[in-house]
């Protein structure tokens, strides 16, 4: 099925083109796990933008030769990955009518280890959604940044689900939710500034590398198995109530529920892959064993380090910058670094 309301313009000329893009990497905070079709999701998530972790990307467009795409990461070719973006782009050709009219070689890299487990695909098909939205703003003529976007947003959305999100910074709403005035399971909206306690705008997610490398079941498939998974309804219904407190503690600040809550959701995207039937885990040992640190930390200490999960084994370390987290550095140094695959950690923060 279109949506009308980004359907691209027929009157368009198309000319060589060389554009470069970056777009940031996202973690959920109430996770989007289970999608009807047209990438809609079946429960609204919202997520908070990195800084770091990146994907920059390069588009040369060979304007009026027969359509193909030649993808490159970090320098080597990725034939897997073409065929993934050439049957992207016949896709989101109704929201851009000129993508089939020439030949792209496309340059990628992150900045992050590629081999981590940190999912590139946010930010893989943020970067490309914001090359193409160039490219089309070249094509067919100027459009307002804030329509740019939302529409990156979208045609991100068509090429992975958590992509759309990255294309804002703070924190991303992604999916109609009754508590986010103007969210849409289109394109993921900014929540607003305005309605964020001070304490979470300077935020760390530090990645722990539990295992590097390729996961055993991928998102897409996870969120397929949702379809067939007994607790999914009572899952997505549960996501949807979360953006009440949710709402309530980015106002107040309430740290102590914000963890609950936060723990909760990643627990619940991993309880859901073992309910799944054939049932998967992607947790390692490393990563219960951080778990089980951070809460006896916390029970000793009461300082606001805690984790949430990606779908991988890694532990997304996250702890505000209030004063206490030189205390809660030297914790991971000394105790959770060892748990890693080469005292692997990536140190990001939240992007404002
Ligand atoms: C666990 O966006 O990678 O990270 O839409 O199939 O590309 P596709 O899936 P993807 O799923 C990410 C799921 C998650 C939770 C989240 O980011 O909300």
């Amino acid at each position: 099925m279109t949506t009308k309301e980004f359907l691209g313009k027929d009157n368009f000329t198309v000319k060589n083109r060389s554009v470069s893009e970056s777009c940031p990497s996202n973690i959920a905070l109430i996770k989007y796990w289970g999608k009807y079709k047209d990438q809609i999701p079946a429960n609204p998530s919202i997520s908070f933008t990195l800084n770091h972790c990146k994907t920059n990307t390069e588009i040369e467009f060979f304007a009026n030769e027969s359509f193909s795409v030649k993808t490159f990461l970090a320098g080597n070719e990725e034939i897997k990955f073409a065929e993934k973006i050439e049957k992207y782009f016949r896709t989101i050709e109704p929201y851009l009518p000129w993508i089939l009219k020439g030949k792209y070689i496309i340059k990628t890299e992150n900045t992050f280890p590629h081999s981590s487990g940190i999912a590139s695909s946010a930010s893989g098909f943020g970067a490309i959604a914001k090359c193409l939205m160039k490219l089309d703003e070249e094509f067919t003529g100027k459009t307002s940044e804030e329509e740019s976007l939302k529409k990156a947003s979208f045609l991100a959305r068509l090429g992975s689900g958590s992509a759309c999100r990255s294309l804002y910074s703070g924190l991303v709403v992604w999916g109609k939710s009754d508590e986010v005035a103007g969210s849409s399971d289109l394109f993921a909206v900014k929540y607003s500034d305005a309605e964020i306690h001070p304490v979470f705008k300077d935020f760390n997610d530090w990645v722990l590398l539990i295992h590097e490398g390729v996961k055993s079941v991928s998102s897409t498939v996870g969120h397929g198995l949702m379809n067939s998974n007994p607790f999914a309804e009572r899952r997505f219904q549960e996501a949807r109530e979360n953006f009440v407190p949710m709402k309530e503690i980015l106002k107040s600040g309430n740290m102590e529920d914000f963890i609950k809550l936060v723990e909760h959701e990643a627990l619940t995207l991993h309880a859901m892959m073992m309910m799944s039937e054939p049932a998967f885990i992607l947790m390692k040992t490393g990563t219960l064993e951080v778990i089980n640190k951070i809460w006896d930390f916390r029970r000793e200490t009461n300082l606001p380090l805690f984790f949430t999960l990606d779908a991988g084994a890694n532990v997304h370390l996250l702890f505000p910058n209030d004063g206490s987290e030189e205390q809660i550095k030297s914790f991971i140094q000394s105790e959770l670094l060892q748990h890693t695959q080469n005292n692997g950690v990536v140190k990001d923060v939240m992007k404002w």
